[in-house]
């Protein structure tokens, strides 16, 4: 079994301070967690406080966005050096957020892989469809098509380090979760385009997340689809409470399944 990866995405709230209270209150929950690895991505202003709970916290951090070159006149951005010096070891990209409201392309979002991994950071690559898509049964081809264009010229050697999160645009911050099924069957989508990219040995070795409304109550059921290695949670992630019900819950399930197999 991959060791499963939760990691919550704060997106644009909080302050430094409410940050630093959230993330010690998570690094408590965690104590004797082990079995699962768990990231917290705070806003930008929040990363350099959070990275010093994470020191001795027992979770890593992640950006929610980087820039593909070192430097330059690129107003607003950040590069993949800042993000490291801060103590990022992970950085999510491509979230479905960034591709719709800011028109992140495909192009863009397969250079800012590339210059994460070659920074030495760990890539959360977003894919998902949008309810026209799914509608209109083209849900298949758009994930597809996203895993493709992300992932074509990374190489075998660093691809455990990329995780995919499939994240069904209609199920962020709506409150409607994706069926268990759909979610299996996406998760299966992802594989069988990774795997198309980089073999059947090699196309598995990533971890494939679930994102869209997770929450407390229906942590379980994700969690029993076999094909979920762990979750990318918004909303739900800004409760310390709650974050810590979902990873406990998903862990026991997990660990559960792992016992029976
Ligand atoms: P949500 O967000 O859990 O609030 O639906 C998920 C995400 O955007 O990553």
């Amino acid at each position: 079994m991959k060791r499963p990866l939760i990691v919550g995405n704060w997106k644009m709230h909080g302050t430094r301070s409410q940050a630093l209270l959230l993330s010690r209150s998570v690094a408590r929950g965690l104590q004797g967690i082990g079995a699962v690895e768990v990231v917290l991505a705070p806003p930008y202003t929040a990363l350099a406080a959070v990275g010093e709970v994470a020191r001795g916290g027992g979770f890593r951090l992640a950006a929610q966005n980087l820039h593909w070159e070192s430097s330059g006149a690129f107003t607003g951005e950040i590069s993949p050096g800042m993000l490291k010096e801060v103590g990022c070891r992970f950085v999510i990209i491509g979230h479905s957020e960034r591709r719709h409201l800011f028109h992140e392309s495909d192009r863009w979002i397969a250079k800012k892989v590339a210059a994460a991994l070659e920074a030495g950071l760990a890539p959360i690559v977003c894919v998902g469809e949008t309810l026209k898509e799914r509608k209109r049964g083209t849900a298949r081809r758009a994930i597809s098509r996203q895993v493709r264009a992300a992932l074509k010229g990374t190489g075998k050697n660093v691809i455990e380090r990329v995780s995919l999160a499939y994240e069904p645009v209609w199920a962020i911050g709506t409150g409607h979760h994706a069926t268990p099924e759909q979610v299996g069957q996406a998760h299966g989508w992802i594989a069988d385009a990774s795997k198309a990219l980089f073999g059947r040995t090699w196309g598995r070795k990533n971890r494939i997340l679930y994102g869209g409304s997770v929450k407390p109550d229906n942590v379980n059921a994700l969690a029993e689809v076999p094909e979920v290695e762990g979750l990318l949670v918004g909303g739900a992630s800004l409760k310390g409470a709650d974050f810590l019900k979902i990873i406990w819950g998903f862990r026991d399930v997990k660990l559960g399944q792992h016992g029976r197999s």
